[in-house]
């Protein structure tokens, strides 16, 4: 995300480059893909998203979707046409406010061509007008938006905006958002940040949203439906938001006695990430029949699945712990996953520790020793899965064995400062694997190339670390099984 404030040097070289026709080799379309080699036609090249205005308009009972999206943007090459990813039909874009010509192409892309070529380095304001039914759309033969009997949902990972707004769909452009939502009256409308203000008339409700805080797409959600809304502060002071359906039957006692611990959850976890990123957080729980949880910023998105065995704060602590692991600190390209997944994942092994269930040394050894060597657990590279595998259950847990070698390997010290000074140095950035390993190296002061390929780019189980030989196979190979093992084996297909 960049500023949108020209510097005037910047005008000044904007309409001189206006004046003078540009020439066909420096004038190209941008490119249909932002270059994620998992992901080649996701994002798009040539321009970079700062806000996103979304004005919507959703009816329940017929799943119909109206939108005006408004994007400001900035281009980062001389460009003849740009796109967008978007699959609803539309009617009229509008580049700086005169109409653009628009088609279709491939698989999810909007092509836009302005009457005018847009120079390197310019603001754009982008109107797009759309309506359809989203349950009908798809793209390579699936769709991410979720009818629910009241509603619908969208909240998906790698992709889910295709269906409800046109955008620049990769983590790498992230930018801030205002969600503006019109339903029936009686029906609610939920997104991410903070509810600004509602108002009703003609039988529709407006909800207001607003992120002010950059956000991948992904992370953008939406959510329509019958809603029990609960709202307080933490005792650290941060404002929470969570949502009920009203319809959530036997998993609903269970479902609050979790999400509403979201304040709580948010406070502790600030004792290991420092404070927390944004200026609202919770949860909601719709009534949709799939299963996992999403960390959808601010507003976590959990399937009522989640609780159907009772409370689980470790999910809770899971999605929480993205906030600051993948929301605030976002990836740089899909392949970077490790860092959302490992550390979320290890942030539910810390809980485990807190709650009397297991410690990270404990649940660490019971991952090592339930895969012998040729389970195919040990072929995924959590440091480079592959899209098949990005979120393959070795992501999570080898991601998170990972992480504990790690703590091993630097002391407690190191290890910590790492922990709560990463979120810090890229705070509503972006960055890889490979800037984390860098960042490791300057806290703890330790070459640590030999241990990330060991744990993170070996398609082959590590051998035992020495410390810990002794633990593992000491009891004739037998390793105790920590006591929330049923409990972590429970949520690993759920998030
Ligand atoms: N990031 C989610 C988690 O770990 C998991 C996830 C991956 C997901 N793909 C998804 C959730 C698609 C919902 C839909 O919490
Ligand atoms: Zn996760």
């Amino acid at each position: 995300m960049h500023p949108r404030i020209l510097a005037p040097g910047a005008l000044a070289a904007a309409s001189l480059l206006l004046a003078i026709p540009a020439s066909a080799a420096s004038l190209s379309p941008g490119a249909p893909g932002i270059g994620d080699p998992y992901y080649p036609d996701y994002g798009n090249g040539g321009y970079d998203v700062s806000h996103y205005d979304l004005r919507l308009k959703y009816q329940p009972a017929t799943d119909e979707l109206e939108g005006t999206a408004t994007i400001l943007a900035r281009t980062t090459q001389d460009l003849s046409s740009f796109d967008l990813d978007f699959l609803l039909d539309v009617s009229e874009v509008r580049v700086n406010g005169a109409a653009a010509a628009f088609t279709t192409s491939g698989q999810h892309e909007l092509v836009v061509t302005p009457k005018t070529p847009l120079p390197k380095g310019t603001s754009v304001t982008v109107v797009v007008r759309y309506s359809g039914v989203p349950s009908t759309k798809s793209a390579y033969g699936f769709s991410t938006w979720h009818r629910t009997p009241d509603g619908a949902v969208a909240a998906d990972e790698p992709e889910a905006a295709w269906w409800w707004y046109p955008s620049n769909d990769h983590p790498l452009d992230k930018a801030t958002y205002d969600v503006s939502v019109a339903v029936p009256d009686g029906t609610q409308a939920l997104s991410n940040g903070t509810l600004q203000s509602t108002s009703s008339k003609l039988g529709w409700t407006r909800y207001n949203w607003r992120e002010n805080k950059p956000q991948a797409t992904y992370l953008t959600t939406l959510a329509v439906g019958k809603f029990d809304i609960t709202t307080g502060t933490s005792e650290g002071g941060v404002p929470v938001v969570n949502a009920y359906s009203k319809d959530l039957g036997d998993n609903d006692g269970a479902a609050r006695a979790s999400v509403e611990r979201t304040g709580e959850l948010v406070d502790w976890l600030s004792g290991y990430f420092g404070p927390y990123p944004f200026a609202s957080a919770g949860g909601y729980v719709p009534n949709t029949t799939t299963g996992y949880a999403l960390e959808t910023q601010t507003r976590v998105y959990y399937s009522p699945k989640q609780f159907a065995n009772g409370s689980n704060t470790s999910v809770v602590v899971h999605e929480l712990a993205h906030q600051w692991y993948g929301d605030s600190v976002s990836l740089k390209g899909w392949k970077d996953i490790w860092i959302n997944e490992g550390f979320a994942r290890y942030a539910q092994w810390l809980w485990s520790e807190h709650e009397g269930e297991g410690t990270t040394q404990e649940l660490a050894d019971y991952v090592y020793a339930s895969h012998p060597a040729d389970d195919a657990f040990w072929t995924v590279k959590p440091g480079d899965p592959g899209p098949d595998d990005q979120f393959d259950i070795a992501v999570y847990d080898r991601g998170a064995l990972a992480i504990q070698a790690l703590r091993n390997e630097v002391g407690d010290d190191a290890f910590f400062a790492i922990l709560k000074g990463w979120p810090q140095e890229h705070a509503y950035g972006n960055a890889s694997v490979a800037d984390f390993r860098a960042y490791a190296e300057r806290v703890s002061g330790k070459s640590l190339a030999a241990l990330f390929d060991t744990w993170l780019f070996q398609p082959v189980k590590p051998a035992a670390p020495a410390a810990r030989t002794a633990a593992i196979t000491g009891k004739a190979g037998a390793v105790a099984r920590p006591k929330s093992w049923k409990r972590i084996a429970a949520t690993n297909d759920v998030h």
